[in-house]
């Protein structure tokens, strides 16, 4: 295979593809992880509002000898926040958190059509983009008819959702394909859950790497974003050490077969109309 699995490439923009995710480290891991992510070469961040941990990714950017034009830096707004005036807002408090004038993407972190009309919510969010203060605007959690009518409003690139080896997302990908944009997969080791899985590990053994690098390996070589977290900077660079080897038709076959439909992310209270894959 000759495609370049390092970067993400759409008519819009281009990303690299491995970013490190930032969930549920508080502002003291978040500072020690972000900078061992910008040491061994991760240029792409993912962050967001409730994350509360914005002010640590900003100071180990700065503090870090990487130029932040090198660095793909994304962060997301809350549903709570989809009002227009609320978007604006609360991205200049992420801004001054982080310590930049820009994001390279902004996301919509969850449905929010019980707050404002999604034509207000991205009107607001393009605004943005135009005024400079994202270069690049995206939707999180958007099953794929919400997707459609998000690209029917707006020029967004990506939409950020829960994939894995456990967990399809067939409708959503058709979507991103038909209208350029990209998949960007969380959860990509359904929160550890790859480490025990015997397919993983033995698809891993004839490559001389573990299930997390398999696993990692199988969304980019789909041409997906992926943007695993861990809390222990030594893990940090062999969780990226996925560009030394190439999985064949056949193993990618397998992982493809341990999909069922096991969802890890779901608040109660969004009620949001997955797709079933
Ligand atoms: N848009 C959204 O709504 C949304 C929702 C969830 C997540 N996200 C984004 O996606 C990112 C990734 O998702 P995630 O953080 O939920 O889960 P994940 O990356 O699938 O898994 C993280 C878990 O895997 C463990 N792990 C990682 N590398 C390991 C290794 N080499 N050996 C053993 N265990 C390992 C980590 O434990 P240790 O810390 O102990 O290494 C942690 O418990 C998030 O950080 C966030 O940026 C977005």
């Amino acid at each position: 295979m000759t495609t370049d699995v390092t970067t993400i490439e759409t008519p819009r923009i281009q990303l690299p593809a491995l970013g490190f995710g930032t969930f549920q480290l508080d502002p003291d891991d978040t500072y020690r992880c972000v900078t061992a992510a910008l040491e061994v070469g991760y240029r792409h961040i993912d962050t967001a509002q409730m994350y509360r941990n914005e002010e640590a990714v900003g100071r180990a950017i700065d503090d870090s000898p990487v130029d932040r034009d090198e660095v793909f830096l994304t962060t997301k707004v809350p549903p709570d926040a989809a009002a227009p005036t609320d978007v604006e807002r609360t991205h200049k408090e992420s801004l001054q958190r982080l310590g930049v004038d820009h994001v390279d993407l902004l996301l919509l972190h969850w449905p929010s059509e019980h707050v404002a009309p999604l034509e207000a919510t991205l009107e607001a969010f393009t605004d943005l983009r135009e005024r400079e203060m994202t270069r690049h605007i995206g939707v999180s959690n958007f099953p794929s008819a919400m997707l459609q009518r998000a690209f029917d409003l707006a020029l967004i690139v990506t939409d950020q959702v829960e994939h894995h080896p456990y967990l399809a997302v067939d409708r959503i990908i058709e979507v991103l394909d038909a209208n350029d944009g990209f998949l960007t997969a969380y959860c990509p080791l359904a929160q550890g859950a790859v480490l025990d899985d015997p397919v993983l590990v033995d698809i891993g053994q004839a490559h001389g790497v573990g299930p997390v690098q398999v696993t990692v390996r199988w969304l980019l070589q789909r041409g997906i974003s992926a943007i695993p977290r861990t809390s222990k900077p030594e893990r940090v660079a062999s969780n990226a050490d996925v560009f030394g080897f190439e999985l064949d038709a056949d193993e990618m076959a397998r992982i493809d077969g341990l999909r069922r439909g096991q969802r890890l992310i779901d608040p109660a209270s969004l009620q949001v109309p997955w797709d079933e894959d």
